[in-house]
């Protein structure tokens, strides 16, 4: 496309990140710091149980600040889990939300927050740029390493109203202070590991092959917060991909081996960086309904789907996935791009199949009737397939359905 606006690009992350094993036991320090005294930890009952809320909750006392617990958070969550949240926070009054969890309790502390500080409740912020300013101050504790939620500007609710995954999208609630702590994610079950760790993959994926900033005729102040892929997002997707090539296996297979948690929880943090600021594609557009009705992560979704999407993508930019399959440690060399670029599907359900995950949309569930509707409704999700390298309509969308049944 000529695009008649000079190419400009913006990158934009939490305000501060403080990573390595043992930093979880420093978030009363880092409130101290900034002058904060009352805490919402947003958790729930697995995070009880592991250990994780005592950590935090150790640390806020040693440096004098209160803290109460929203123990009610739940995988996937709605606007009811966000509104009690917020709720329990007008009780409480604190001045900083903390957000402990996989992606599911973080999302819920960054809405939970902008709804506390502006009113109304969840459904009220679906979309883009609907916060209207600043909310107290949230800070990102992921136990997970998946979704870079810690990072993002972007939570995603289900409106439980319309049986429906929606984004709240908005530069107000990106975390203060991303706490990235490789020790918390030992807990996880193989099964959370195997699956986020392939969406903190797609998000990678997804972040590296996505339409270029220069594609989009838009002067960076008026984009959306996706904006294209660009020099920092290629070189932290890069980073995140080959992370995930070395360490998932072994922190699925070896819970306690630290190199690979440390490795995983480097990789979710750049992957999350990458596409907050490049953009997602198809395999999460795919993901909602797929989800939806078979009742699965978001992880086992979009991990599920990915080599399918790669494959319809691979005539419009065979180069880049020839790169993603060396970077996952296929021997590529004298291929054309186009053979290499194959070679990066067969790395990717090969990885799959390693680390557990099923194959195929059948082996979930999913009914080959509903995959036309499902491909209705991901085609609804436009601010996720503009960013596609190639067009994807509704035929498109169920011919991957297809293949991926
Ligand atoms: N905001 C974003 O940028 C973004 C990006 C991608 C996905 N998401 C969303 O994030 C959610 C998925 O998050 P997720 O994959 O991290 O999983 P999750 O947060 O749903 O957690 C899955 C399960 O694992 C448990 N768990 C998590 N960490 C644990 C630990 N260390 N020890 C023991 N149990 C643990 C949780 O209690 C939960 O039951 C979805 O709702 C998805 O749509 C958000
Ligand atoms: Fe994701």
């Amino acid at each position: 496309m000529v695009n008649a606006i000079p190419a400009a690009w913006r990158f934009s992350t939490a305000d501060e990140v403080l990573f390595g094993c043992g930093v979880a036991e420093r978030i009363g320090v880092e409130a101290r710091h900034r002058n904060l005294s009352c805490a919402l930890i947003v958790a729930d009952p697995n995070m009880i149980k592991a250990g994780l809320v005592d950590t935090v909750q150790r640390s806020l006392r040693a440096s004098r600040i209160a803290s109460h617990v929203f123990e009610g958070g739940v995988p996937e969550p709605g606007t009811a889990t966000v509104n009690a949240a917020a709720e329990m926070a007008r009780a409480a009054r604190p001045d900083l939300i903390i957000g402990l969890g996989g992606g599911s309790n973080m999302d819920v502390a960054k809405v939970a927050a902008a709804v506390y500080a502006h009113g109304g409740s969840a459904a009220d912020y679906f979309g883009e740029n609907r916060v209207p300013g600043p909310t107290v101050p949230v800070f990102a504790v992921p136990t997970t390493a998946g979704t870079g939620s810690e990072v993002t500007a972007v939570a995603v609710i289900e409106d439980e109203a319309r049986h429906l995954k929606l984004a709240v999208a908005s530069p107000h609630l990106r975390p203060r202070l991303a706490i990235v702590d490789p020790l918390l994610t030992r807990s996880c079950p193989a099964k959370v590991t195997a699956e986020s760790g392939m969406d903190a993959l797609v998000h990678a994926v997804e972040a590296y092959t996505v339409v270029s900033y220069d594609a989009l005729d838009a002067l960076p102040e008026a984009r959306p917060q996706f904006t294209g892929r660009q020099p920092i997002t290629d070189a932290l997707a890069e980073r995140a991909i080959r992370l995930i090539g070395r360490h998932l296996r072994a922190a699925v297979y070896q819970p306690n081996a630290v190199a690979a948690r440390e490795g995983m929880h480097l990789a979710a943090l750049l992957a999350g960086m990458a596409f907050s600021s490049a953009g997602l594609g198809a395999a999460h557009a795919l993901q909602y309904p797929v989800g939806a009705a078979t009742h699965t992560s978001h992880g086992l979704g979009t991990g599920l789907l990915l080599p399918y999407v790669v494959e319809y993508l691979l005539p419009a930019a065979p180069k880049r996935f020839a790169r993603i399959a060396a970077w996952l440690g296929e021997d590529v060399k004298g291929m054309s791009a186009a053979e290499a670029g194959r070679r990066c599907v067969e790395a990717i359900q090969r990885l799959k199949q390693d680390v557990g995950l099923p194959m195929r949309l059948r082996d979930i569930g999913a009914r080959e009737e509903r995959l036309r509707p499902m491909a209705e409704q991901a085609a609804t999700y436009q601010r996720l397939l503009r960013m596609s390298p190639r067009p994807l309509d509704v035929n498109a969308l169920e011919g991957i359905l297809r293949s991926a049944w």
